[in-house]
C-alpha cells in the first residue's frame, strides 16, 4: 500500500523551476532516502508534501492520512533554529499535542516524558532551555516534538548533516529504531550518500529539481544507471 502518492509535481519560483514534474510513491513502511546537492529541490518537495507551501502544478495523494498537519512530520537540519530558545524544552515537546488537542492539559506533562524517554533524554530536561543542551541532544529533542503528535509520515530533511560525526551515527540509529517501534514511514532527505545508504530501503536521487534515477537501495549503489548519480557515489566515502 502507498501512503502517499506523488503526480508531476512542480514548484517553480520566479523562472526558476525548484521542482520540475516529479513523480513517485512512498509505500507504508518503507524509509525511502531522497539525495541530492544543496539547491536541487529537496526542502521545496518536502514542504509541498506538508503541504507547507502550494505546489505549482501536480497533485499528492495521501491514503490513510486524514489529518497531513498532525500526521505528517518534520525534522529539520538544524535543531538550533527550529528551537524557540526561550521556550524550556518540556513546552516546546508539550505544544504539538496542545495544539492537536490529544490529551488533556494534566496529561501532556506526562507524554512529554514518555517522548523524551522515546529519545533517549532523561525527563530532566523538560525543565531546561534550548541553548543548555548540546547539538545532538537538542536534535533528539526535534525528533521527540515531531513524534508528539501521533504522526505516521515523518521527514527527515537532512537531520544529522549539522552534527559532528561521532553524533552522526547515534542519531541515525535512534531514528532507525523509532521508526522499527512506532510503525513509522520516512522519507529520508540527505546530500550524503553514505547516511542514506544506513538508513533507506529504495532511493530517489535528484538534480535541478527533476529525478535522476528511482530504485532500490542496492540497484543504484551497485549499478547506478545515470553518470550524474555515478559522479554522487564516487564522492562519498563508504560507511
Ligand atoms: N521560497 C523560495 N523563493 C525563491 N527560491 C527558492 C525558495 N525556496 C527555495 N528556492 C530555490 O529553489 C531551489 C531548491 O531549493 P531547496 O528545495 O531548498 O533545495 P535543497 O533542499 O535540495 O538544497 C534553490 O535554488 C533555492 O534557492
Ligand atoms: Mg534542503
Amino acid at each position: 500500500m502507498n501512503l502517499i502518492e506523488v503526480k508531476n509535481l512542480s514548484k517553480t519560483f520566479g523562472q526558476l523551476k525548484a521542482v520540475d514534474n516529479v513523480s513517485f510513491e512512498i509505500a507504508s513502511g518503507e524509509s525511502l532516502g531522497l539525495v541530492g546537492e544543496s539547491g536541487s529541490g529537496k526542502s521545496t518537495l518536502a514542504r509541498m508534501i506538508l503541504r507547507l507551501i502550494e505546489p505549482t502544478s501536480g497533485v499528492i495523494a495521501y491514503d490513510g492520512i486524514t489529518n497531513i498537519r498532525r500526521e505528517c512530520q518534520i525534522v529539520f537540519q538544524d535543531p538550533q533554529t527550529s528551537l524557540n530558545p526561550r521556550i524550556r524544552i518540556g513546552e516546546a515537546v508539550g505544544e504539538p499535542i496542545l495544539i492537536h488537542q490529544l490529551l488533556p492539559k494534566d496529561k501532556i506533562q506526562g507524554r512529554v516524558r514518555e517522548l523524551l524517554e522515546l529519545v533517549k533524554l532523561s525527563k530532566t530536561y523538560a525543565s531546561r532551555f534550548p541553548h543548555e543542551l548540546s547539538g545532538g541532544e537538542r536534535q533528539r529533542v526535534g525528533i521527540a516534538r515531531a513524534l508528539a503528535s501521533d504522526p505516521k509520515f515523518l521527514i527527515l530533511d537532512e537531520p544529522v548533516s549539522s552534527l559532528d560525526v561521532s553524533i552522526q551515527v547515534d542519531i541515525l540509529k535512534l531514528l532507525k529504531e523509532i521508526k522499527n517501534e512506532l510503525d513509522l514511514t520516512y522519507l529520508f532527505i540527505a546530500h550524503d550518500l553514505s547516511v542514506i545508504g544506513f538508513m533507506c530501503d529504495r532511493v530517489i536521487v535528484m538534480h535541478n529539481g527533476q529525478i535522476v534515477e528511482i530504485g532500490a537501495k542496492d540497484k543504484i549503489f551497485n549499478s547506478p544507471q545515470k553518470s550524474y548519480t555515478k559522479k554522487l557515489l564516487n564522492s562519498t566515502p563508504k560507511i
